[in-house]
């Protein structure tokens, strides 16, 4: 038997709340080909008054593929699939604080991430999302001819490589040479699921176009890292105890807004294996 999922959009661009749904237990195949086609329809959905254990939220995830395990992040003690997202009081960086998309410098970017709140300040640190596809769809079609042939390097260097600077501030990354490792990817997208074209740069892990320096690079892509943040592209989730995110991280990019200094947020992230971007 199906479960009657409800799914409530929360913005005109993307982000969904699913009700309906207790992720603690087993869900059938036709209530999870619903939640599928909500996740691909709105970019990110948002499970409500969950209460699960990291045995839960793994069985859930691996529903939708391979876990694909996080090397820079800290994990969760006895679970090294599930990482820690993690400020505490006297820490000024929060993790994902500008927008960015999860392992685009990966050749295989996850699928999607998902993240479970355990611990919230009392109020503030909200996540911004961003769809891709409403970035793509707004450019004027000379943007559009110029930036199809175009493919962008991708690192995560500045993030995790050995000289990042986050873990001065709070952040406990493991910092690694394998950081440095680029990445290429088309700057136009297709997606598999949707057959819909989006946007494939973030100001966290994009470092230039290929074939071309840093410095002629710049201009045109930190155009596009703005243009990606345009109010209307946006949602804004406020978390409550019990919510779960999990969001496309193909078609949408993120933002942790670190307005709670001096509180603790704890959050349980997992990534999902996915598929290489294709143009
Ligand atoms: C992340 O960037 O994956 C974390 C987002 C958040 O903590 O809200």
């Amino acid at each position: 038997m199906t479960r009657q999922i409800e799914v409530r959009p929360i913005s005109g661009a993307l982000g969904a709340e699913i009700h309906g749904l207790d992720l603690s237990g087993e869900l059938e195949n036709s209530t999870m080909a619903a939640v599928r086609q909500a996740f691909f329809d709105h970019g990110v959905v948002f499970f409500m008054d969950q209460q699960i254990t990291p045995e839960q939220q793994l069985g859930f995830a691996r529903r939708f593929g391979e876990i694909d395990v996080n090397r820079y992040f800290p994990t969760v003690d006895g679970y090294p699939e599930v990482a820690e997202v993690r400020k505490e009081p006297d820490d000024s960086y929060n993790i994902g604080g500008s927008w960015h998309t999860d392992h685009s410098y990966d050749a295989t970017p996850a699928l999607g991430s998902m993240l479970y709140a355990k611990t919230l300040p009392e109020r503030g640190g909200d996540t911004m999302f961003a769809s891709m596809y409403a970035a793509y769809d707004a450019l004027s079609s000379g943007m559009v001819d110029m930036l199809s042939g175009l493919r962008a390097v991708h690192s995560g260097a500045r993030a995790f490589g050995p000289k990042a600077t986050s873990n001065d501030r709070g952040a406990k990354f493991k910092l690694s040479e394998t950081a440095l490792a680029e990445v290429e990817h088309p700057v136009i997208c297709t997606h598999a699921e949707s057959g819909r074209k989006y946007l494939y740069v973030n100001r966290g892990f994009t470092l230039r176009f290929a074939n071309m320096t840093e410095d002629e690079s710049k201009p045109l892509l930190e155009f596009l890292f703005q243009h990606a943040a345009r109010p209307e592209f946006t949602c804004r989730f406020n978390w409550r105890p019990g919510a779960m995110a999990f969001w496309d991280n193909l078609c949408t990019q993120h933002f942790a807004v670190n307005d709670y200094h001096g509180q603790t947020r704890l959050m349980h992230r997992i990534t999902i294996q996915g598929r290489a971007p294709q143009a």
